[in-house]
C-alpha cells in the first residue's frame, strides 16, 4: 500500500498494539501488523506467547512492545537488581496508601482473596514482580523478543536502551516508540528509532496533552522522512484518513481491539466497553502513577476524592493497586472494574472479529480519500 508496508512485508499500513496473542496474529493473518504487548508478562511467559504466535501467524510480520519509562522510582531511587527490585520498591509505600486501598475496597465490599490465590506463583506479594515496568525487568523481555522472528521492536514511555536498538537493527528489526511531544520524537530519533508513533490525547492507556489532530503534523514536520505513525481515536477508516492527511505513513491502534471477537476481554468490562461514551473515559494516574486514559470509575474517581493520599509514582502505584485490582476482578465488582480504553470508545458498540475490523477500516479508508479526490477534481473545475 506504501513505502513502510513494503518495508515491513505488510499489506495495509494499520497496527494494532494489543495485549492478547490471538489478536496480534489475528490482524496480522489479515494483513496488518499485530504488535504484542509484553508488559504483563514475565520472560518466560512472554516466550510461551510468542511460541504461540510464531506457530499461528503463517508466517505474516509481527511485533513486540515493551515499556521503557524514562522517569521511574526505581531509577530515581538508583536500584536495578531485578531479583531485590520488588521487595524494595514496595518497602517504599507509605502504610497511609495501603490503608486507603484497604479503605476503598470494604467501601465496596469487595473481600480478601482467599489464600491459595493471595500471592504470585513463586510465592512472592502480588504485584511485587514489577512486570515489566522498569528498564531492569523490561530489558530480559526484550531478550526474549528479540529471540523471536519479530518484525518490529516498539517501546512507550521512552526508547529502547541504545544497546537493544543496535542488537534489533542487527537482526533487521525495525524500532518503533511512542511519543506525546515533539521533543521526545526528535530525542527518540537521535536515538536510533526508526519509526514514530505519534500518539494523541484521546488514546486509550498512557497519553500526553495534545491531541492527534495537532501532534502528528508537528511530529512529522520534526523527524521526517523518518516515518510516522498516528495514534490515538483512530479506529474507522475514515480517521485512518484523517490520519494519513497529517502525513502519517500508518496507523497505530489499541481500543478498538478491546472489543473483538478474539480479545479475550472478561465479560464484565466487555459489557461496559459496548456501553461506554467518550465522556466516560477519563485521564488518571489512579493505576500506574503516571496520567492514562481509562474508563472512569469508583477506583479513578477515589484517587481523585478529596480524603485521599495522592497517588504514587511509577512503578510503586501499580505494585500497590496489583492485589486490590485481582480483588476486584475476583469479586466481580462493577463499579471498581476499569480498563485502559481512549475517546474512540464511543464507537466500540459491537463484538467484530479482528478481520472486520481491518477490512472494514480498508474499505472505508479507500471510499474516503475517493471521497476526497472527487471532491477536489469538483472544486478544480471552473
Ligand atoms: C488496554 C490498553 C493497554 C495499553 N498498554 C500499552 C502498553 O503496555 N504499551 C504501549 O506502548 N501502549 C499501550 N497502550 C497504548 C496503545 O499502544 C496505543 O498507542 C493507543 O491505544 C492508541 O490509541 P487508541 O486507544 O485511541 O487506539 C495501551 C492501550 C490500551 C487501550
Amino acid at each position: 500500500m506504501n513505502e513502510l508496508c513494503e518495508q515491513l512485508g505488510i499489506e495495509f499500513p494499520i497496527f494494532a498494539f494489543t495485549h492478547c496473542r490471538d489478536v496480534a496474529a489475528a490482524v496480522s493473518r489479515a494483513g496488518g501488523m499485530g504488535v504484542l504487548g509484553a508488559l504483563a508478562f514475565s520472560p518466560e511467559q512472554l516466550d510461551i506467547e510468542l511460541e504461540w504466535i510464531d506457530a499461528h501467524v503463517d508466517g505474516k510480520p509481527y511485533g513486540v512492545d515493551v515499556v521503557m519509562p524514562v522517569r521511574s522510582a526505581d531509577r530515581d531511587a538508583g536500584l536495578h537488581d531485578a531479583s531485590k527490585l520488588g521487595a524494595e520498591l514496595r518497602s517504599m509505600i507509605p502504610q497511609q496508601h495501603w490503608d486507603y486501598v484497604e479503605k476503598v475496597l470494604s467501601d465496596h465490599g469487595v473481600p480478601p482473596l482467599p489464600d491459595e490465590v493471595a500471592a504470585d506463583a513463586d510465592g512472592s506479594p502480588i504485584g511485587e514482580g514489577v512486570l515489566g515496568w522498569t528498564e531492569a525487568t523490561g530489558s530480559p523481555l526484550i531478550d526474549v523478543a528479540l529471540a523471536h522472528p519479530i518484525a518490529l521492536l516498539a517501546s512507550a514511555l521512552g526508547p529502547p536502551p541504545k544497546e537493544a536498538i543496535d542488537r534489533a537493527h542487527g537482526q533487521g528489526v525495525q524500532v518503533a516508540a511512542l511519543i506525546g511531544r515533539v521533543e521526545q520524537a526528535v530525542r527518540d530519533v537521535q536515538q536510533g528509532v526508526d519509526i514514530v508513533i505519534a500518539q494523541g490525547y484521546e488514546a486509550g492507556g498512557h497519553t500526553g496533552e495534545v491531541a492527534t489532530m495537532v501532534l502528528v503534523p508537528d511530529v512529522v514536520d520534526a523527524v521526517g522522512p523518518v516515518p510516522v505513525l498516528a495514534a490515538g481515536g483512530i479506529g474507522s477508516g475514515r480517521q485512518m484518513a484523517a490520519g494519513m492527511a497529517l502525513g502519517a505513513q500508518g496507523v497505530w491502534t489499541g481500543s478498538i481491539w478491546l472489543t473483538t471477537a478474539e480479545s479475550g476481554t472478561s465479560e464484565i468490562v466487555m459489557d461496559k466497553l459496548l456501553r461506554a461514551r467518550s465522556t466516560d473515559t477519563v485521564r488518571s494516574r489512579a493505576l500506574t502513577g503516571k496520567p492514562a486514559r481509562q474508563l472512569r470509575t469508583a477506583w479513578t474517581e477515589a484517587w481523585e476524592a478529596p480524603e485521599s493520599p495522592g497517588t504514587l509514582p511509577m512503578p510503586l502505584q501499580f505494585i500497590l493497586n496489583a492485589e486490590a485490582m485481582r480483588r476486584v476482578a475476583r469479586s466481580g465488582n462493577e463499579a471498581l472494574t476499569g480498563m485502559p480504553v481512549g475517546q474512540i470508545v464511543s464507537r466500540m458498540d459491537r463484538v467484530r472479529s479482528c478481520r472486520d475490523v481491518i477490512f472494514e477500516m480498508v474499505e472505508e479508508y479507500i471510499d474516503t480519500v475517493q471521497r476526497m479526490g472527487r471532491a477536489t477534481s469538483v472544486d478544480a473545475t471552473p
